[in-house]
């Protein structure tokens, strides 16, 4: 009885020793709630017949034509039939994003055809999506796998800021990346209007503020805005604009010295530190500007969220002022180190600011910092200083988002935006706190990302943190990701997306008419500094400086480098092997050639780069890189060598590549060479 017991005891934790088994997602990014696939498949022969059932909705029948024409084109056959399947879409409202209003759908694919039911259109939308991902070409016929799927997001607010202050982004760069952000699910577009830089919306009513205070040319006209927000509405994206206040408005004071704290004029902001100049809250005249501004601004934008930024304002121009610094001793602001409080201060002015906003008939949201006493409850707080003040906020009763973690412009890789989880099972909220996180938001911010680099900055990472937003929380496989992330990526390309074209096209200019295939092999395996390091390494950048070196044609993450890296790991991690020796089995022996292959190509590549690189002045600079690239392939090189061999290395060699590891990886140019900084240690160490 008791063997019994221990042996019934046993079986969950041999369960567990297992690794579980894998769910099949082939390529569907995000993962979604429930899949069932079959083993039939609907094949195409032509674009499917639609039959549409619901409510009149502007989005779902040209979303479904569109949709019908991109797979047409891409399996060659547009000329609609009489017996092509059908595709029914069944919906039972009109859904209305601002009113969150659910995005839930079921999906299925058999043999005779596609049917999509959905609570509202918005969930209808989110399938066709789902589909455009099911279509998959084998042997050039190209088909939907038979499937059945109930997929419902986890979180209402998926999010995708884009900065279009710092570099102005035409309207076709924001309409390119609403059809990304539709294609991953993300509903939410943060789009980022005006900063320390610029302000890129046109003001009838005080017009020198698109122009004056704007450090590179650029704004959007209403019509401009109107077209945009018609381009997302019809993807089921929402559009919240965020106007930075107090601080973040050097540009706002350059063209209405007025709103100024110092008694200073201001010229055109040119440079990317943060400037710390913020409005003067204690004049009345400050906030009629505001007034007037929002009075115009407001209906330009009919979500009900309005975004006033409120990051990042440290105080010293009001403790500099005498004047405000005696206002605000005057009424109580202060600590009780008897020093003045400049968030006081802040919270005041978010009040007033919040009341015009209430009447305008929007909702606030801020970062973190608007956070205070006296914020009434339906503001809304982005995070983007940790999970602490999520949770902050959500316990004081405000609906929250999350940023911290999904900041794309620090050139993380996609697997460090995927870790960060909203909610994770151990966070410590009441189940009614929990229901405030809204979600969250990927952020680009763009002082090293202009218009033509810049979906290269966002994608594909940005669809990591689409998925965690959306899919389940247990879905959390990395390798998985990766492997769908790339499939996604070349999806993107299709939709228009422009991030591996661009920096091609980057790289041809570069190369100057010589062949640009070795330049392509050093990009491929280099990466900008990670973090805000490009700011303070060697070169100071304005908002004038061209965004055309080796440096902004490197991706955000090497796909390269990772792979080599992957496939490294997974060698030296097989089962049976050892730091002194490899794994003999067949699945060793490709990685190894695979390795050796990508080894070579790299260790030969500077003797065919450098010609170049020295031929280009913006390209010297990057010549250390090319040679580290050659010394590092030949340590790999040698160590497999070892490795295969069974040879150990000894102690003075093992000495000898650390340190020269070490010298690779330091970067050149604001690049670094990700081949190097992301090498396995195990693979150095002693055995
Ligand atoms: C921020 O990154 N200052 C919101």
């Amino acid at each position: 009885m008791l063997r019994l017991l221990l042996l019934l005891l046993a079986l969950p934790l041999a369960a567990l020793a297992q690794p579980a088994a894998r769910p099949d997602t082939r390529q569907l990014l995000p993962v979604p709630a429930a899949v069932s696939w079959g083993q039939s498949r609907l094949p195409w022969q032509a674009p499917l017949r639609l039959r549409l059932d619901g409510p009149a909705d502007p989005a779902v029948a040209p979303a479904t034509e569109r949709l019908l024409a991109r797979l047409g084109r891409q399996a060659g056959r547009t000329k609609p039939t009489a017996q092509a399947p059908l595709l029914q879409i069944r919906y039972g409202k009109a859904g209305r994003m601002e009113s969150f209003d659910e995005e839930r759908y079921s999906l299925r694919v058999t043999p005779t055809g596609v049917t999509i039911d959905a609570p509202t259109s918005l969930g209808a939308l989110r399938a066709l999506a789902t589909l455009e991902q099911l279509f998959t070409a084998d042997r050039g016929r190209y088909y939907f796998p038979e499937v059945d799927i109930q997929d419902q997001p986890r979180f209402a607010w998926r999010g995708l800021l884009i900065d279009a202050a710092r570099h102005f982004m035409p309207v076709s760069v924001i309409k390119r990346n609403l059809d990304g952000m539709a294609a991953v699910k993300l509903n939410v577009l943060h789009w980022h209007l005006s900063d320390d830089q610029a302000f890129r919306v046109e003001s009838k009513v005080f017009p020198r503020l698109h122009r004056a205070g704007n450090t590179t040319p650029g704004f959007y006209t209403a019509a401009q805005i109107k077209d945009v927000l018609a381009y997302a509405a019809a993807r089921g994206i929402r559009v919240v604009p965020e106007f930075d206040m107090p601080g973040h408005t050097t540009a706002w004071q350059v063209a209405y010295p007025r709103l100024a704290s110092l008694d200073t004029i201001y010229p055109p902001y040119q440079s990317w530190r943060l400037s710390n100049i913020a409005f003067d809250p204690t004049k009345e005249t400050t906030y009629t500007f505001i007034d007037s501004l929002l009075a115009e601004l407001t209906p330009l934008f009919p979500d009900p969220y309005f975004h006033v930024g409120g990051d990042e304002n440290d105080g010293r121009q009001w403790r500099r002022n005498p004047r405000i610094a005696q206002y605000m001793r005057a009424n109580g602001m202060v600590k009780r180190d008897g020093t003045v409080d400049k968030h006081a201060l802040q919270t005041q002015f978010n009040r007033r600011v919040l009341a015009m906003l209430t009447k305008y008939q929007k909702k606030m949201v801020g970062w973190d910092e608007i956070l205070g006493p006296g914020l009434p409850p339906d503001a809304v707080i982005q995070s983007w200083q940790g999970k602490k003040s999520l949770y902050n906020a959500v316990k004081e009763g405000h609906p929250a988002l999350l940023s911290s973690g999904y900041y794309i412009d620090l050139n993380l890789t996609a697997a460090s935006h995927y870790a960060p989880d909203p909610l994770p099972a151990d966070a410590p909220l009441t189940a009614e706190e929990k229901k405030r996180v809204l979600g969250g938001e990927a952020a680009m911010w763009a002082e090293y990302a202009d218009s033509v680099v810049v979906d290269s900055r966002i994608w594909p990472r940005a669809a990591a943190v689409a998925e965690r937003l959306w899919s389940p929380a247990t879905v959390t496989d990395v390798p998985d990701m990766y492997r769908r992330l790339q499939v996604v990526a070349a999806e993107l390309e299709t939709l228009g997306l422009q991030h591996r074209r661009a920096p091609q096209q980057l790289l041809t200019m570069m190369a100057a008419g010589q062949p640009v295939a070795p330049l392509q092999t050093l990009a491929a395996v280099l990466e900008p500094v990670k973090e805000y390091k490009r700011h303070f390494q060697g070169r100071t950048y304005t908002p004038q400086t061209p965004l055309n070196r080796l440096v902004d044609a490197a991706p955000a993450e090497s796909e390269a480098a990772r792979v080599f890296h992957a496939t490294l790991d997974s060698l030296l991690k097989a089962p049976r092997a050892k730091l002194t020796e490899l794994p003999k089995t067949p699945a060793s022996r490709r990685q190894l050639a695979y390795l050796r292959q990508q080894l070579n190509t790299w260790q030969q590549n500077d003797a065919r780069v450098q010609p170049l690189l020295q031929l280009n002045p913006d390209l010297r600079e990057y010549a250390p890189l090319s040679t580290q690239l050659t010394v590092v392939a030949t340590l790999l090189l040698q160590r497999l060598e070892q490795l295969e061999k069974g040879q150990p290395a000894s102690a003075e060699w093992l000495a000898g590549a650390q340190k020269q590891l070490e010298t690779a990886q330091k970067p050149a140019g604001q690049a670094e060479l990700a081949l190097a900084t992301k090498l396995p240690k195990e693979l150095w160490a002693q055995p």
